[in-house]
């Protein structure tokens, strides 16, 4: 979730000035390799992508929401409201209306929102998060209204009832009889808990965010801060049954969107709790991930740190996405050269997804703004191709570093 919307509102009412101020200052255009020329490519991608945008809304049916696209086969794979990418269409839209003031994005959103409302009472996933945070909570904070908030509540409501105190996590997975699933990923469906505490004053979401968080901490990540992706709990003992992945490699690697979510969620759980051992984990996650050898020089990662047919290993768009704009809001919370370190790998990731190899020609691609993601490579599903949330994540990104170096 875009971490500056607090001042979104005045930065709103700055747009019209520095595009005023950027078009003196920035009459010519920019060298690429500059802050100046990087945020001239933003302000390039943010067009493009608002063109990408119409595209995709062209072509999607009345209540299907965009999963992916395969050039190869001009072929579109749509999914239900009830996929855990929902989210990220409307969450995608509500953005470059904050960033352009193309008012179609926000037309668009609000029409599929409405065929995503339902999912405020669905009980059997973790993802509402993902799902209603991303969109109704973007909406929220530009718009408040009583009717979004309860949308909100509800949700949170929802989320919550996959609870257990006994593990003291949120199952992610209904599973057999016996398995209690939670994965990485889960670390992300947290802050709208934290958000229903804050507007409701009630801590129960909280609590149950900060113990899933710490439980998570505790039992997830291996001693040098990569991650697993699955654990299974027992639900009656909360001891670890099992550690194991569904879309990584292999059980012991670190698939790379698992490290991601991890920096993520962390980042995200310190802006929630000001509990410093929050911000330790995701410095700690952030030096794994900047450490791996495999991490090539532009920065995104083969679909798994560990996978063995690297370098011809397809890349990962998508976990680059994530970190860049983790990486952006982890380095307003630590100083000097880590600072720094963290603002150039994100600037490198927003260099590479501009360029030719990732960034979509005008038209093509399905509408979608990113090419060269991977969903799940080991079900032979979403390889290689674009991805809602790559795109979401990339235009997070490209956001957090406009408001970063206003
Ligand atoms: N949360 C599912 C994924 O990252 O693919």
């Amino acid at each position: 979730m875009h971490i500056l919307r607090k001042t979104y509102l005045a930065a709103l009412l700055l747009v019209a000035l520095v595009a005023v101020s950027c078009s003196s200052t920035r009459s010519q255009e920019e060298p690429a390799h500059t802050e100046a020329g990087l945020l001239d490519t933003i302000d390039r991608n943010l067009e493009l992508a608002v063109a990408q945008y119409k595209v995709l809304r062209d072509n999607l049916p009345a209540d299907r929401f965009p999963k992916t696209y395969y050039p190869d086969r001009n072929e579109y794979e749509f999914s239900g409201s009830e996929w855990w990418v929902s989210g990220f269409y409307p969450g995608t839209l509500l953005m470059l209306y904050q960033e352009t003031g193309d008012t179609a994005m926000l037309a668009e959103a609000k029409r599929i929102m409405k065929v995503l409302e339902k999912e405020k009472n669905n009980t059997r996933t973790h993802d509402l998060g993902f799902m209603m945070y991303d969109s109704f909570g973007e909406l929220y904070e530009m718009e408040p209204d009583e009717q979004t908030k309860q949308i909100l509540l509800q949700s949170a409501e929802s989320l919550a009832s996959r609870y257990e105190p006994t593990v003291g996590a949120i199952k992610s997975w209904d599973s057999k009889e016996g398995d209690y699933l939670v994965i990485i990923d889960n670390m992300m469906n947290l802050e709208l808990l934290y958000w229903a505490s804050r507007v409701t004053g009630d801590p129960k979401y909280a609590d149950i965010a900060t113990t899933h968080a710490n439980t998570t901490m505790a039992n997830h990540f291996r001693p040098d801060y990569s991650t697993f992706h699955v654990l299974n709990y027992n639900k009656t003992t909360g001891d670890v049954q099992e550690k194991k992945t569904a879309q990584g490699y292999a059980d012991d690697s670190a698939w790379s969107r698992g490290q991601a979510w991890g920096l993520y969620g962390y980042t995200a759980t310190y802006r929630d709790t000001d509990d410093k051992k929050y911000l330790e984990q995701a410095r700690r996650i952030a030096d794994y991930i900047l450490s791996q050898p495999n991490l090539p020089a532009d920065k995104i990662p083969y679909w798994d740190y560990d996978a063995p047919d690297i370098p011809d290993a397809p890349r990962d768009a998508s976990a680059a996405a994530i970190m860049a704009s983790a990486l952006l809001e982890l380095s307003a919370y630590v100083d000097g050269d880590e600072a720094k370190r963290y603002v150039s790998t994100a600037e490198t990731i927003l260099r590479t997804l501009s360029g030719d190899e990732y960034l979509a020609k005008p038209g093509t691609n399905g509408g979608f703004l990113l090419e060269h993601s991977v969903g799940h490579l080991p079900a032979g599903t979403e390889v290689d191709v674009p991805l809602t949330y790559a795109d979401f994540y990339f235009v997070e990104a490209m956001q957090r570093y406009k408001e970063l170096k206003k």
